[in-house]
């Protein structure tokens, strides 16, 4: 199916600025969703961990991706990687983005910098989805700058309403100083669980936002750690798990609600439709084997391995020091300035005699 475009693309921001409450992985999800739906989508990491990036099987760092594109080294179009996904693109994340913040700062107009960059993204992209870090700096200022929605996610917790009520604020002014269309669209209930101390904090919650909160709850689910491990969306490495089936109703409302706003035209596929493709999306990776085999699961970060450290560091470290210019071959300039200073002792002694005594 193909989507008739209203415009230019709608940009859809997940933020919160408290770390480890499923914004990458929602982010991820909604974004395969939204493209197994039908719709052209671009993934944009703004990270410097990468989850996103490596959660679409992809890796980081890469030569360009959102960095470049920060710096105006690119364009969305040179920023964008394929994915293994049909209508998914990635504008990966990478290391540099921690450096990104510090640059960005002394550029003019700081605040705007990502949606000048995302004005040069290709016509016939739909929807961008936006990553952020888990903290309110100018990498997330810029993308709620640039946003036209954003969605909230939180973990129901003693200590959410106090984040909540600060993430929203944010939010906020941005859209006072910044961006006045900026839609705040929800906030999503990540890792719910069933149990009365869940439903008393989401009720609280909900008392303070009222309809504020989006009509989909992403249940706590054990595959989404291992569809982390097998940096697969979770969506296809089990599109039938209740977190999984939960990401494609929150597509399936993040699009209603932008058909509703004029931003998007045409109804999404059939949710049955939906799941069916995802299931073909688990295509065998090169790397793993035999066909229908799963991408093995990744026991360590996919950080590039730095060389290890000898068991003799000690020693190693000495010698390395000796080989540094002003520090080898010391002992001799030490020799060198104890004569000199043994020299003049003795010239000073033998012209304090001649000055004073006259011999
Ligand atoms: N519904 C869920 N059920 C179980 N585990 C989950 C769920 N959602 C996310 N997680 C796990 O919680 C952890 C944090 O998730 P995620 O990386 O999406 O959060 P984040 O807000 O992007 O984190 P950060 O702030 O570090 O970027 C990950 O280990 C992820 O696999
Ligand atoms: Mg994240």
């Amino acid at each position: 199916m193909s989507g008739t475009k209203v415009g230019k693309p709608t940009v859809v921001v997940v933020f919160n600025q408290k770390g480890g409450i499923g914004k990458t992985t929602t982010s991820v999800n909604l974004a395969v969703c939204l493209a197994a739906l039908g719709r052209k989508v671009i993934l944009v990491d703004l990270d410097a961990q990468s989850n996103a990036t490596t959660s679409v099987g992809l890796s980081s760092p890469a030569a360009t991706g959102a960095y470049q594109l920060l710096r105006g080294e690119v364009d969305v179009a040179h920023a964008c990687r394929p994915t293994p996904y049909p209508n998914l693109r990635l504008v990966a994340g990478s290391d540099d983005l921690s450096w990104a913040d510090v640059e960005i700062a002394v550029k003019p107009d700081p605040q705007y910098v990502l949606e000048r960059a995302l004005s040069t993204t290709p016509d016939d992209v739909d929807v961008v989805v936006i990553d952020c870090p888990p903290a309110f700096g100018i990498l997330s200022v810029n993308a709620s700058v640039a946003a036209d929605v954003v969605i909230l996610p939180v973990v129901p917790s003693p200590m959410a309403l106090d984040g909540l009520h600060k993430a929203w604020w944010n939010i906020q002014r941005v859209r006072t100083h910044f961006n006045r269309d900026l839609d705040t669209m929800g906030i999503l209930f990540t890792m719910t669980e069933e149990s009365d101390l869940m439903h008393r904090l989401t009720e609280a919650i909900m008392a303070s936002f009222g309809g504020r909160v989006l009509p989909v709850m992403i249940p706590r689910d054990m595959k989404v750690i291992e569809a982390a491990a097998r940096d697969l969306p979770l969506v296809v490495l089990d599109p039938e798990t209740p977190a999984a089936v939960a990401y494609q109703r929150l597509a399936e409302v993040v699009l209603t609600r932008l058909i509703g706003k004029g931003e998007l035209t045409l109804p999404a596929t059939s949710r049955d439709d939906v799941a069916e493709l995802l299931r073909q999306w688990r295509k065998p990776r090169p790397d793993s084997g035999q066909p229908g085999a799963l991408p093995p699961v990744r026991e360590s970060p996919p950080m590039e391995a730095g060389p290890a450290p000898s068991p003799n560091w000690d020693e190693d470290l000495t010698n390395t020091v000796d080989d540094i210019p002003m520090v080898s071959g010391l002992g001799w300039k030490i020799g060198v300035a104890v004569l000199l200073v043994a020299l003049g002792s003795v010239l000073g002694f033998a012209f304090g005699r001649w000055m004073y005594l006259g011999v």
